[in-house]
C-alpha cells in the first residue's frame, strides 16, 4: 500500500511524527522529515538511513508559506511527485486564555492554523495529480473548548473546520482528506509548548491523565490512510466525547465545568 509512495510529514523529528513516519518507513514508503531545527532533521534522517530506509531531510518553519513553496519545490526537483502530506507539526498551548499573552494567541495561530494550511496548499496541484492524500492533525481538545487549553482548543476546532471545508472543495480533484483527532498521547522528553508569554519551553512527561501510546497513535494514522476515514479517533474516549458533543453538547459542557480544576492543572500554567 504504502511502497514507493512518497510521504510528507510535518514535525517529524520526534512524537506522534517521527512514530508514523518510521511505521510508513517500515511499509517501504520514501518519507520527507521536516521540523525547523536542521540539527534535529539530520539526527532522524541519519537514524532512519542507518535502518536502511529511504528518507530525505528539510528542515524550516511551515507557518511560513515561502517555505512550503520550497519544500514542494525540493521535494518535485528529487522525487517528481508527493503522494501523502501529514499536517502533523503543531505545539501545545499553556494556560488559560486570560493568562494568554498576545504573542502567545498569535504564536499558536501562526503554528499550529497557517502551519497545517500552508504546507496543503502549497502541494494542492501536485497531491491532485497522483490523487493523493492530506491528513490534518487535530485532536480530542478540537472537539469541544476544554478548560485550560482555549488557545490549544481554537487552533484544533479551526483545522477541523479547514479539513471539512476543504474535503468537498477539492472531491473533483480526488484527493482524500481525513482529519486524525488523538487522545492525550505519550510524549517525550523533549516536548515543547508555547507559553503564557509566546516563548517555548520544554514540559515534562505528563502525568495525571491516561495517555495513549505513540505506537497507537501512528497506527490509527496508518489506518486512516488506508481506510481513508474523514475522522478516525485513536481511543474509545475521543469517539466518546466527539459523540457526546454532538447530540448532549450542553450536558458536555456541566461535565467540563464539574471538572475544570483538573483539566486546568493538566494544561494550565504551573503555580
Ligand atoms: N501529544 C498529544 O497528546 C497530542 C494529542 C492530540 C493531538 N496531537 C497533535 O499531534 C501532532 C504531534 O504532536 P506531538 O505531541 O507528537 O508533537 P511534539 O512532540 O511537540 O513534536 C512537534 C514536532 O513538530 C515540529 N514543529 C513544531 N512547529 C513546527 C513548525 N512551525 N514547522 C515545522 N516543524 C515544526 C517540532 O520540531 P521543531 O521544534 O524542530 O520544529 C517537532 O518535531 C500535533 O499536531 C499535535 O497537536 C498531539
Amino acid at each position: 500500500m504504502f511502497k514507493d509512495k512518497v510521504v510528507l510529514i510535518t514535525g517529524s523529528t520526534q512524537g506522534i511524527g517521527k512514530r508514523t513516519a518510521w511505521l510508513l518507513a517500515q511499509q517501504g514508503a520514501i518519507i520527507i522529515i521536516n521540523s525547523r531545527s536542521s540539527e534535529k532533521v539530520e539526527k532522524t534522517v541519519a537514524e532512519f538511513t542507518d535502518y536502511g530506509f529511504h528518507v530525505m531531510g528539510i528542515s524550516g518553519d511551515v507557518s511560513d508559506y515561502n517555505f512550503c513553496v520550497e519544500l514542494r519545490n525540493q521535494i518535485i526537483l528529487r522525487y517528481g511527485k508527493i503522494d501523502i502530506l501529514i499536517c502533523n507539526a503543531a505545539m501545545a498551548v499553556e494556560g488559560t486564555i486570560a493568562e494568554s499573552s498576545a504573542n502567545a494567541i498569535a504564536q499558536a495561530t501562526r503554528i499550529n492554523v497557517h502551519g497545517s494550511i500552508y504546507p496543503a496548499i502549497a502541494l494542492m496541484d501536485d497531491l491532485t495529480a497522483t490523487k493523493g492524500s492530506v491528513l490534518f492533525m487535530s485532536s480530542i481538545a478540537g472537539i469541544v473548548g476544554l478548560p485550560g487549553f482555549a488557545m490549544y482548543s481554537c487552533t484544533k476546532k479551526a483545522i477541523l473546520a479547514v479539513a471539512e471545508s476543504m474535503k468537498n472543495e477539492v472531491v473533483d480533484r480526488g484527493v482524500f482528506i481525513g482529519v486524525c483527532l488523538p487522545d492525550f498521547t505519550e510524549n517525550e522528553d523533549s516536548k515543547q509548548i508555547i507559553s503564557t508569554n509566546g516563548e517555548l519551553k520544554t514540559i515534562a512527561k505528563r502525568s495525571g491523565i491516561k495517555t495513549v501510546s505513540l505506537d497507537r497513535t501512528a497506527l490509527c494514522i496508518i489506518k486512516q490512510l488506508n481506510t481513508k476515514r474523514f475522522l478516525y479517533f485513536t481511543s474509545w474516549r475521543g469517539r466518546f466525547l466527539y459523540y457526546l458533543n454532538r447530540f448532549f453538547p450542553a450536558f458536555l459542557l456541566f461535565v467540563l465545568k464539574m471538572n475544570r480544576k483538573r483539566f486546568m492543572k493538566l494544561g494550565g500554567k504551573p503555580q
